[in-house]
């Protein structure tokens, strides 16, 4: 019986011994201790064993069923801490990967995309671009730009005034000024911004964005203007484009133009299928800024005799973003491109 019971214990060491994970522990627990286990039957026994043997052998269990639950207890210990740390080693999260699902990366706005569209165009013929202040003095929006007095521009039912001498400006040609004042001729500048005007309908925003042009030279004439503005027309239209120069005012050119480009959606007016073009409405032009060349009076608000008119000319232009984007892409309604609606947005970009 005793030999029985130190083979036992002997078989009970080796396998808990011999124990690589929690689990395989516990099944040797459950083999040598457990409720069907020959050590612990032969300790429910003992009672029955004649008083003689009883002590010796109910001692022996004892010690033997002790020295294995301590041995599985020690064991235990030793697997569940290195079962931690590979757990943990493998759980590790990175917490600068990127969240899971990713998201998506998004894209330009399209009007994002066609100003810096329009910038690379200027940029590739050598201009360089600048920004200027929103909220701006009555001074550059409209004084130094020779506009009369009692011009219907500065009415407060048109501009939004922030002061007595202050608005949001209605344009970008203040930077024109301001260009010059800063920089000595030569002068070559497109100036992206956002303006502000009382207006409001499917055309018109009371927020809205343009791109300045402004070159001053020796020598600069409508010529100039035209073939600068034919190469940003064929940029962004397609390479078949023609431009053309209407008359128009502006108080700050002289002469001033409105530039309309050729239509690429149709040929003189109409379709394929000989239908009028929705585009241009059948004129085969698209109106798509004004400019001139700069008023000699303006360059009388620069003070600095560098700009002298006798010695300098130049030309200056006015374009809208929202409306080029518009007949590139044959968008209906101006508020599209404020509606943050994605179903609009992810058509582009
Ligand atoms: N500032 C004018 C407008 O907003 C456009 C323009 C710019 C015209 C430069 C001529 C020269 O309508």
């Amino acid at each position: 019986m005793i030999e029985r019971i130190e083979q036992l214990r002997a078989e009970g060491e080796r396998d808990v011994a011999g124990a690589a994970t929690t689990a395989a522990l516990e099944e040797a627990r459950v083999r040598h201790l457990g409720r069907r286990a020959e050590l612990p039957n032969l300790l429910r026994g003992v009672a029955d064993l004649p008083p003689d043997q009883r002590g010796q052998v109910g001692r022996a269990a004892n010690q033997a069923r002790q020295a294995l639950e301590a041995q599985i207890a020690a064991r235990a210990q030793e697997l569940e801490g290195a079962e931690l740390d590979a757990r943990l080693a493998a759980d590790r999260v990175d917490v600068t990967l990127p969240g899971d699902p990713p998201q998506p990366a998004g894209r330009l706005h399209l009007l994002t995309a066609t100003r810096r569209e329009i910038e690379d165009v200027f940029l590739g013929l050598g201009f360089t671009v600048l920004e200027g202040p929103e909220v701006e003095l009555v001074h550059y929006n409209f004084d130094a730009l020779n506009h009369a007095p009692n011009h219907p521009a500065r009415d407060r039912t048109d501009t939004f005034y922030v002061g007595e001498d202050l608005v949001l400006r209605t344009h970008t040609s203040p930077m024109q000024i301001r260009a010059m004042e800063s920089h000595p001729p030569p002068l070559y500048v497109v100036i992206p911004g956002r303006v502000y005007r009382r207006d409001s309908d499917a055309t018109h925003t009371p927020q809205f964005h343009q791109v300045e042009g402004l070159a001053v030279d020796e020598d600069i004439t409508l010529a100039d203007l035209k073939g600068t503005l034919l190469a940003f027309a064929r940029a962004i239209f397609g390479h078949e484009r023609e431009v053309r120069l209407r008359p128009h005012f502006f108080p700050f050119t002289e002469p001033s133009v409105e530039v309309d480009v050729s239509c690429f959606n149709c040929t003189e007016g109409h379709l394929r299928d000989g239908s009028r073009c929705a585009l241009c409405k059948g004129t085969s032009w698209l109106e798509i800024l004004g400019a001139g060349e700069v008023d000699p009076n303006v360059y009388a608000y620069v003070d600095d005799e560098r700009y002298d008119p006798e010695r300098i000319a130049g030309f200056a232009f006015g374009l809208g973003i929202e409306r080029i984007a518009m007949l590139r892409h044959a968008v209906p309604d101006l508020r599209l491109l404020y509606d943050n609606d994605l179903r609009f947005l992810e058509q582009f970009g």
